[in-house]
């Protein structure tokens, strides 16, 4: 079984959710709580043992080139000025030289397209897929138990959890068949169902490991839902020569790109983080004591 030492993180797409916030700024690069999105799935590929990642970007995405280039002034200014705090959280987040690659979606075609357009710098390995509007909240994170059961499996493993059932289609869905490991074995897939015909609602929720067989299969892939290139659709193509299994992410993923699941993230790990805890929720909580709200906005 070969290795997965890469990583495509998809960052091409125009955050249409999210407008105004994401008009001139990636939606990537919105924060959540002290660091951007796009770093929570850098963070979660290296905690599962990634070694290289590669960045499928767009027009109007360079300032996520700039964020994991080196910085010289502030690191001299932040250096000169004692900053140690400062500085240790840039080298902590420093990718080595080398380890991240960017290639450009020049057209918005759809997920399946953006991971095609990575093809060359994958090469012919298995290799991770993170879409970084799901941020992993748990333990530990999503993409690292979906390592270890591909490590029992090998194939192709997706993460899921379960969704609301009347919101099938809002996402790709599996048909679970037999119990393996932290998941199970996939019986179909399908991209955004109706709830009426879903095989479950069991959601693929942005991680996934594939064999490279997937890339060829993406090059001939026909448009499905949404009139895009559907991921989903060039999977389920490979599922007729090869194994794939769910990994049931114990934890939670929030999404991102929608302003719900944006602010749910940063309420979260808000509360999770000892440093900002009390700092924060501790005077909202006197001040809704205190009946001292602010106006609802209109
Ligand atoms: C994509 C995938 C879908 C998956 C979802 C998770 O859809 O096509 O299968 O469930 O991401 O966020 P999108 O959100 O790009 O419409």
């Amino acid at each position: 079984m070969k290795r997965v030492r890469k990583a495509v993180i998809p960052v091409a797409g125009l955050g249409t959710r999210f407008l105004p916030a994401t008009k001139a700024m990636p939606k990537e690069m919105l924060t959540v709580v002290d660091r951007p999105v796009v770093q929570y799935a850098v963070d979660e590929a290296l905690e599962a043992g990634i070694e290289h990642i590669v960045f499928v970007t767009g027009r109007n995405k360079h300032v996520i080139e700039d964020y994991f280039d080196i910085q010289p002034e502030l690191l001299d200014t932040l250096t000169q000025s004692g900053k140690r705090e400062q500085l240790a959280s840039l080298q902590k987040m420093q990718l080595p030289a080398g380890a991240v690659s960017f290639t450009r979606q020049q057209a918005p075609h759809g997920l399946g397209h953006a991971v095609w357009c990575a093809r060359d710098l994958v090469g012919d390995e298995p290799f991770a897929l993170l879409l970084p509007d799901m941020v992993s909240f748990g333990k530990r994170g999503c993409l690292a138990g979906a390592m270890e059961l591909y490590g029992q499996t090998g194939g192709n493993v997706i993460a899921v959890e379960q969704c609301d059932p009347t919101e099938t289609n809002k996402y790709g869905i599996v048909g679970k068949g037999q119990d393996v490991g932290t998941g199970f074995a996939v019986t179909e897939m399908v991209e955004k169902p109706a709830p009426a015909v879903a095989p479950s609602n069991y959601y693929i929720n942005g991680r996934y490991i594939l064999q490279p067989e997937v890339f060829e299969l993406l090059g001939t892939q026909e448009r499905g839902a949404g009139n895009e290139i559907q991921l989903t659709d060039a999977m389920k193509r490979l599922a007729g020569s090869q194994p794939f299994h769910a990994h049931s992410f114990d934890g939670r993923m929030f999404d991102c790109g929608s302003k719900e699941g944006f602010i749910q993230a940063n309420v979260a790990f808000a509360l999770g983080r000892a440093d900002i805890r009390d700092l924060v929720f501790g005077p909202i909580a006197e001040m809704i004591a205190a009946e001292e709200r602010p106006a609802e906005a209109a």
